[in-house]
């Protein structure tokens, strides 16, 4: 289905894509973004890619100082394509590195070091430039690009979402109580930490994907699209 973006409106819209771990951002960002012609940014990667860089190089998770030098410092390359995004930190691809079990325990803590916010916030915006993307996140709506065309707040039940991330990571199904537990405790350090939490812009629809398929979550986010942009 078409929709009524023009291409002078793909240049500039900005389609902001948040929620909680395992709600479907990911796949349902970079579908947005392929069906669009759109780039697509995932800032979960990069507060991964400073955390990945922390554990490689032994900073203290504990240091906020440290962790804040280092995401200053950073350098940062985050592709954009949906079709294959990438990131290369300090000149290390680690698009898979940062998706393994080690980085995913230490990320919450990283991600809630103000210092490193304001350095992620910085290169996300740079990034985002004049707009023609989707950026999925936590904060996007609310903090990173308030002035978003689009904005989606994406939920699932804590149970769904579990599911979701096991299956994603090719562990068996009895793990999802595992995950299920690992998850809520991310959720609730994401949602309760000061510097910019988890939270939805009061201006965001909300989509809860837990009965949906990917692609009617798709469709409805560009059905939202098309409608702010007629
Ligand atoms: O979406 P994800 O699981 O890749 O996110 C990794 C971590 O980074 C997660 O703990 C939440 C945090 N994050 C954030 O605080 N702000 C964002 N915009 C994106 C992710």
């Amino acid at each position: 289905m078409g929709t009524s973006l023009d291409r002078m409106d793909r240049r500039t819209l900005v389609v902001a894509i948040d929620g909680p771990s395992g709600s479907g951002k990911s796949t349902v960002a970079r579908g947005v973004a392929a069906r669009l012609g759109l780039r697509y940014l995932d800032t979960g990667a990069m507060y991964r890619a400073v955390t990945w860089l922390a554990l490689d190089r032994g900073v203290q998770l504990d240091d906020p100082a440290a962790l804040t030098t280092l995401a200053e410092a950073a350098t940062l390359e985050v592709t954009t394509d949906p079709e294959q995004p990438a990131i290369v930190a300090a000149g290390t691809d680690v698009t898979a590195a940062v998706r393994g079990a080690e980085v995913t325990a230490a990320v919450s803590q990283v991600s809630a070091v103000a210092g490193v916010r304001d350095a992620m916030v910085r290169r996300q915006r740079e990034l985002i430039g004049a707009g023609g993307i989707v950026v999925e996140g936590r904060d996007i709506g609310s903090t990173v690009a308030p002035e978003a065309a689009v904005k989606v707040y994406l939920d699932a039940d804590a149970t769904t979402r579990a599911q979701r991330r096991t299956a994603q990571d090719g562990g068996a199904a009895t793990q999802a109580a595992n995950t299920e537990v690992a998850l809520r405790e991310r959720d609730a350090a994401d949602a309760t930490r000061t510097a910019s939490p988890l939270q939805k812009a009061p201006d965001a629809v909300v989509i809860d994907s837990s009965t949906m398929t990917i692609d009617e979550v798709v469709q409805a986010v560009l059905d939202r699209t098309a409608a702010v942009s007629a």
